[in-house]
């Protein structure tokens, strides 16, 4: 049998595969399922800044009006209220997550500005979790900020976090920066262990007959993956962070492309909720027949295998290879 273990945040995992942030975590009996699916981690659904300082005009507003026409921040969860409880509940319920479960469990926390709902981390910490993920969403609308305050800020974010807690942290990063490498390397320098690439941000539509803005969470396809894949595989072996890879692993393939680009693990939401916690079974059986065929022994061996570093043609992760991708379709021109 092919050794599937890995390493995430100092945490010594049976197989690389996680249960991302997600309704999944709201119930200790789901958590406990997953484990018996044999995740070997689980992220909670997050903790988030609005929900602890919870004294936003806009979200007041948004609240009483109950309409979805307000800044899009608030439309990543606009049932923010029925999603998540009070932060309270969240950190009793954290507690009891972790005494129900053996396998690690990380807390979430979900914001964007320094202030007093970051000692929630702190609070994460206390309640018993194992590591500390740091959700970074933001969707930026004044004309006036520039992306060199922007970034500065998220990185005192992390650091002001990181000042609080001795857990390992991971940050879950939006795949928009100018320089990903640089922000990558701030981050790591400002006390992240662990890189998520990427949140998925949630689209709103526009309803033609209602003309109404509507929230649009869609579930992934596995075609989501190429995007953390590649920025892991350009990544991996030049800056001191683990790398988890979310958005898009529905696949025992998924898996493996994202192990080989240099992730430590890969995190998993919507095929869960698409196809059920059991799901885990079969991704992890073909994992392993796959690795057996294919005469791997380790998920340590293969983790990096097609990194950028590792490959022999580079540039193929860069825009060299750009020309070439669309010149591939002249043969369809009629
Ligand atoms: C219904 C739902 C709820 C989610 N809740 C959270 C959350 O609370 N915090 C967070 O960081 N990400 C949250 N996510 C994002 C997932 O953790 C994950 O990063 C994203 O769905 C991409 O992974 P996937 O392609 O496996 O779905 C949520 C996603 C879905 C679909």
């Amino acid at each position: 049998m092919p050794d599937l273990t890995t390493t995430y945040l100092g945490l010594q995992l049976k197989n690389p595969l996680v249960a991302s942030a997600s309704p999944l975590s709201k119930k200790v009996d789901t958590v406990r399922r997953l484990e018996n699916a044999e995740v070997a981690a689980v992220v909670m659904y997050s903790l988030f800044e609005e929900q602890i300082t919870h004294e936003s005009q806009e979200l007041d507003h948004y609240l009483e009006r109950g309409t979805y026409s307000f800044a899009e921040s608030l439309n990543y969860f606009p049932d923010m209220d029925r999603y998540n409880v009070g932060p309270e509940l969240y950190l009793e319920h954290l507690h009891n997550v972790k005494q129900a479960v053996d396998i690690p469990v990380i807390g979430s926390l979900n914001g964007v500005s320094t202030g007093g709902w970051i000692e929630y981390a702190q609070r994460i910490e206390e309640a018993g979790a194992d590591a500390l993920e740091l959700n970074i969403y933001d969707v930026p609308t004044d004309l006036d900020m520039t992306g060199a305050e922007l970034e500065d800020a998220y990185v005192q974010l992390v650091r002001d976090v990181r000042a609080r807690v001795k857990l390992p942290i991971a940050l879950k990063l939006s795949p928009f920066f100018t320089s990903m490498p640089n922000m990558a390397k701030r981050f790591v320098g400002a006390g992240a262990n662990g890189l998520v690439l990427f949140n998925r941000f949630y689209q709103p539509d526009l309803d033609l007959e209602e003309l109404e803005v509507i929230p649009n969470l869609e579930l992934s396809t596995s075609h989501e993956l190429r995007l953390p894949l590649r920025w892991i595989a350009i990544l991996y072996g030049r800056i001191e962070a683990d790398f988890a890879l979310t958005s898009g692993v529905h696949t025992a393939q998924d898996v493996l492309k994202a192990v080989m680009a240099g992730a430590n693990v890969t995190m998993m939401t919507s095929t869960l909720l698409a196809n059920g916690v059991g799901r885990l079974m079969h991704i992890l059986t073909d994992l392993q027949e796959w690795m057996q065929e294919h005469e791997y022994e380790s998920i340590q061996q293969m983790r990096g295998s097609m990194s950028q570093r590792a490959i022999a043609d580079p540039a193929a992760f860069e825009r060299a290879n750009y020309m070439k991708a669309l010149n591939s379709f002249d043969q369809y021109v009629r």
